[in-house]
């Protein structure tokens, strides 16, 4: 092997490396967005799912009242009236359990109405078997005909993945609540009604250069009135009008009809999580179509005006002036800057004339208004099929910026498709490799699908993304979380329960790549060709010129040891040390099972090399990574 540090055959855009996000397999809901209480709102189809009567319940002691045309966002509210001495309670089964921590401080709250004082409430966090584990009392403090807030605290004392709450009502009179709510107080960066810690660190440890969001399908919905509106989700979260989730399927394992999208994870938390994790936000509307694996709905072509108002109006949101009312708004909810936004998507996964026809009219809003925004359009899921093609066609002959690929295929196609990128057009548009994860089909069960072979055969097909970094600018795996208690896509990068997180192989892989992007590509090259399959061996190599290093990735994919020499062309000192990193399982199958310790893991280690040649042995199935000062 060859390769020349000298050599720079590409610039790697350093925000290469990103993640994709969207509220599936419970992603946000139930997952990153910390709330407890399932169904705060009282809105999901039936009011009251997710609570139940802990009695003696009497006719008429709760009412769900629907405010009709007060607040279209949020109609319902509970009605507790009650003249009987004795207590009377609600559970909150949270979702799928309450993941809560010995010693954390939860807080509770929730808006409420009385003509006259004369109910308290005495909330109780209780553990699997139904002991308390921690309470509070919240007297509700303003009698009058307004809705107030109030919020109290308490501890729990036992660390549990499945508690419940329960709300005790006492004494008499009757009380209007909505809006119930249970955060834990370690959120992330310790924001109030915030993120999982846990979760959100094992994105900041990816160092991603941009997050993607809010989806995929959710985008674009069963049907129009269920797509998503970014609107809806900015300003005060009582105001957020909650959607049914696309998710919320009956093909999904686990589920049930209960998964909605409360939006308390809305646009304003997507940038401030962008910019907490140094990325660049990526943004993806929807574009007058519903999903057309389900309806596939579309708005008529002169009445787009509302959707491309949508994208101007967030792209004020995000970088205009705080004078502006987008821009008022951004502030007033806490960010008087700018986001600084760079780049938008519009549609996700939509095909055919009408999805070019619909594109053709944000285009031209957009640079008309926004020629600083590079425009991400989508050519969909089947690279090798008419739609596809018919789409990169399109979309090149009206000179969209960044064309965004899609891949869920088995670990052959993307061994095959290691060399990929090597004849893309240089001066066209660039491509965002916006959604791929290797499908495993040797695993019976689903959820084994995040095993090595897969996660080997996507290492082995980045290398040629890597190689290709001036036309792929961005890459992203997907999707990115499931709850073990609630998925319904198999693979994901990332498995959680209500208080762990558990990171795949394919994990290992992204960040490989994303912690050791570099800033220039070089060639590395084996008797004159690129590594590319032959005898099994796929390669890339990038210099990083902040870090003053040359880092090689080899992937083994085949089941012999190869001895490699590697001989270090225009490296300063003769000799010296790399630092390897190495990813390795003898088992194709084998996976980070959850609650176990992980299978796959990296193991760092050193190796030698002398008079610039560095002798390195690649094991079977094995993906290497190697460090060495320039
Ligand atoms: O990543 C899961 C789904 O796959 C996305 O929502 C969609 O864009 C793709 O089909």
């Amino acid at each position: 092997l060859v390769v020349d540090v000298n050599n720079s055959i590409a610039k790697v855009n350093p925000n290469m490396w990103g993640v994709f996000f969207e509220d599936i397999n419970m992603g946000a809901d139930g997952g990153i967005y910390a709330e407890l209480i399932k169904n705060r709102s009282f809105e999901f189809f039936r009011p009251m799912m997710g609570w139940k009567n802990l009695g003696p319940v009497k006719e008429g002691n709760y009412l769900i009242l629907n405010r009709q045309s007060n607040s279209e966002s949020n109609p319902r509210y509970l009605q507790v009236n009650k003249k009987e001495k004795n207590s009377i309670g609600l559970r909150n089964e949270g979702f799928r359990g309450m993941g809560v921590k010995q010693g954390n401080t939860y807080e509770f709250s929730l808006w409420y109405r009385q003509p006259s004082a004369g109910i308290s409430i005495r909330v109780e966090l209780v553990d699997s078997e139904g002991k308390v584990i921690g309470s509070t009392e919240l007297k509700p403090a303003q009698a009058n005909n307004q809705w107030q807030y109030q919020e109290v605290s308490f501890t729990s004392s036992k660390t549990d993945q499945k508690a419940n709450l329960q709300i005790w009502f006492e004494g008499q009179g009757s009380i209007d609540l909505d809006m119930i709510s249970l955060f834990p107080t370690d959120t992330w960066k310790g924001r109030k009604k915030g993120l999982r810690a846990d979760m959100v660190q094992t994105l900041a440890d990816l160092k991603p250069g941009f997050i993607r969001f809010p989806g995929g399908c959710i985008v674009e919905g069963f049907d129009l009135s269920q797509r998503f509106q970014w609107k809806k989700t900015v300003g005060p979260i009582e105001n957020r009008q909650l959607i049914v989730n696309r998710w919320n399927t009956e093909f999904a394992h686990r589920l049930t009809p209960d998964y909605f999208q409360t939006f308390g994870l809305g646009f304003y938390e997507y940038f401030l999580l962008a910019e907490d994790l140094g990325a660049e936000a990526l943004p993806i509307l929807n574009c007058g179509m519903a999903c057309q694996f389900n309806t596939g709905e579309v708005v008529p072509l002169d009445q787009l005006d509302q959707y491309v108002q949508d994208a101007l109006d967030l792209i004020e949101f995000a970088n205009g002036s705080v004078t502006t009312p987008w821009g008022k708004l951004r502030a007033d909810m806490g960010h008087p800057a700018p986001f600084n936004l760079k780049m938008l998507g519009v549609g996700n996964e939509n095909w055919g004339p009408q999805y070019i026809e619909r594109l053709k009219v944000f285009q031209e809003a957009l640079k008309k208004y926004h020629p600083e925004i590079e425009i991400v359009a989508s050519s969909g899921t089947d690279p090798e099929g008419e739609r596809f093609q018919y789409l990169d066609k399109e979309l090149r002959a009206m000179k969209i910026d960044i064309i965004d690929e899609h891949f869920y295929r088995d670990p052959d196609w993307f061994l095959s498709n290691a060399k990929r990128y090597d004849n893309y057009d240089r001066n066209g548009a660039k491509i965002f490799a916006g959604e791929y994860a290797s499908h495993s089909k040797n695993n019976k069960k689903p959820e084994y699908r995040n095993n090595w072979e897969a996660a080997l055969s996507e290492a082995a097909f980045l290398t040629g993304v890597e190689r290709n970094a001036d036309v792929v600018q961005l890459a992203s795996y997907a999707p990115l979380f499931a709850h073990i208690d609630g998925w319904q896509w198999t693979p994901d990068l990332i498995w959680v329960d209500n208080l762990n997180v558990y990171v795949t192989p394919s994990y290992h892989v992204q960040k490989m790549y994303s912690t050791n992007k570099g800033t220039d590509v070089v060639s590395l090259l084996r008797d004159g060709k690129t590594l590319t399959g032959e005898d099994n061996l796929y390669g890339s190599a990038v210099v990083d010129k902040k870090s003053n290093e040359l880092i090689l990735k080899i992937i083994n994919v085949g089941e012999k040891t190869e001895q490699l020499t590697i001989d270090l062309k225009g490296i300063k000192k003769s000799a010296g040390q790399a630092q390897v990193m190495l990813l390795h399982h003898d088992d194709p199958l084998a996976f980070n099972e959850v609650g176990k310790s992980p299978s796959v893991t990296p193991v760092n280690s050193t190796v030698n090399y002398k008079g610039r040649k560095l002798t390195y042995t690649v094991g079977a199935k094995s993906v290497n990574l190697l460090k060495i000062k320039l």
